[in-house]
């Protein structure tokens, strides 16, 4: 008998990838790379959550090869042999335990303030975090070219280590990001420019450069975000028509799955058109470019979150909500961020219906992960 859950545990599958539910490990900084080289402990993290049968496991953000590419000393590498060795520990740690999954290649761009690598400008668009806020050195050519090589090298690297696939942190109001924005793009050359269509450039190379490292069948995943950490109410599509000419060419040169980082996954992206119920960010990207799409942003957050599902008073984010949308395909896969964090068998124990051994995020388990 199909279970109110059945949704979530469908096997998804697309080109190389099969996974065998639709959760996602979103994305998580650790800062627990010494030397940026990812060691056994790292191994044995993210080979906790595939025992607990995560489908596809994102790793934190890890940083191509610039000098400035991280905001913080503890943020892995993804370059150098020792770095990708750590890297291949993982990923094979990972399918020990049956589970698969994709690095998320970063560079941080202007968000970085740390000045332990001196000789390493910061670099971003246009020398800028955001609007009159200054930061670092405004990227030559050169430095634009090298970034994108950079990305190109990290995905063929991705590829050889064994990974299942790759994510494009494209997202949050980081490097390629900033070259999105109006708020932190003020070129006027061929990587500028007055529409978001002409300013999705510097991202459209490095999607090329990705693609032609990987060949055509390895699934490449970029994470996008209207909002930015540098300003949460920032939308860089104001319409659906804006947001077909920033994400279609990205899926046509070979962004095979969007993922739509919103903070709450319940938020309706164009209120004004389809009411506060409509689909949210990833339903329409999904529905603009027809490219498969993950949902992330506040699952599993608190035990209110269950009440519907529980048959009790529904809180404000009921389960149902999810599980609506996701029986209807608004978007294929659902990430779960912190509550992965606290709870490695989040996954097992909502297949298994043990609601009520869940417990939503501990901030506290931020200081000592395994
Ligand atoms: C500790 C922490 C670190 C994060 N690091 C990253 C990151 O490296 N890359 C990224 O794209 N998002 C990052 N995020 C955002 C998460 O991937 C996710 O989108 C966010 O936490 C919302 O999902 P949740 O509500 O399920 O936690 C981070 C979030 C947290 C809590």
């Amino acid at each position: 008998m199909p279970t109110p859950t059945d949704p979530l545990f469908r096997p998804f599958s697309l080109k190389s990838l099969a996974l065998k539910n639709r959760i996602v490990m979103a994305p998580m900084t650790r800062c627990m790379a010494p030397e940026g080289v990812p060691g056994p402990a790292n191994a044995a993290y993210y080979r906790r959550r595939a025992e607990g049968d995560v489908g596809l496991i994102l790793t934190e953000g890890t940083v191509v090869d610039r000098p400035a590419a991280r905001n913080h000393h503890g943020i892995p590498l993804f370059h150098g042999a020792a770095a990708l060795a750590g890297w291949k520990g993982v990923a094979d740690a990972v399918h020990g335990a049956g589970g698969l999954i994709a690095p998320q290649l970063w560079h941080t761009g202007s968000t970085r303030a740390g000045k332990w690598e001196p000789e390493a400008p910061v670099e971003s668009p246009s020398g800028i975090i955001g609007p009159d806020q200054p930061r670092g050195v405004a990227m030559s050519e050169e430095d634009i070219a090298d970034t994108i090589a950079a990305f190109g090298r990290a995905a063929a690297d991705a590829k050889a280590a064994g990974f299942d696939s790759l994510e494009l942190h494209a997202a949050h109001g980081y490097l390629i990001d900033q070259f999105f924005w109006a708020g932190s793009n003020l070129r006027d050359d061929a990587w500028g420019g007055a529409t978001l269509q002409l300013r999705a450039r510097f991202a459209l190379e490095v999607v090329r450069a990705v693609r032609a490292a990987v060949g055509p069948d390895f699934p490449v995943i970029m994470r996008v975000s209207q909002w930015k950490q540098q300003d949460y109410e920032v939308k860089l599509a104001a319409t659906p028509d804006e947001m077909t000419a920033w994400l279609a060419p990205l899926v046509e040169a070979g962004v095979d799955i969007l993922h739509c980082s919103q903070r709450r996954f319940w938020v309706a992206e164009f209120p004004e058109l389809d009411g506060e119920a409509g689909l949210n960010f990833a339903g329409w990207a999904k529905k603009l470019t027809g490219a498969a799409t993950i949902s992330v942003g506040s699952v599993g957050l608190n035990t209110e979150f269950f009440g519907a599902f529980r048959g009790q008073a529904s809180g404000a984010v009921p389960f149902d909500n999810l599980l609506e949308r996701m029986a209807r395909d608004e978007f294929d896969m659902v990430a779960v961020g912190r509550v992965l964090l606290s709870d490695p068998d989040w996954v097992v124990k909502v297949r298994e219906g043990r609601l009520d051994e869940l417990h939503g995020f501990n901030p506290e388990v931020m200081s000592g992960l395994i």
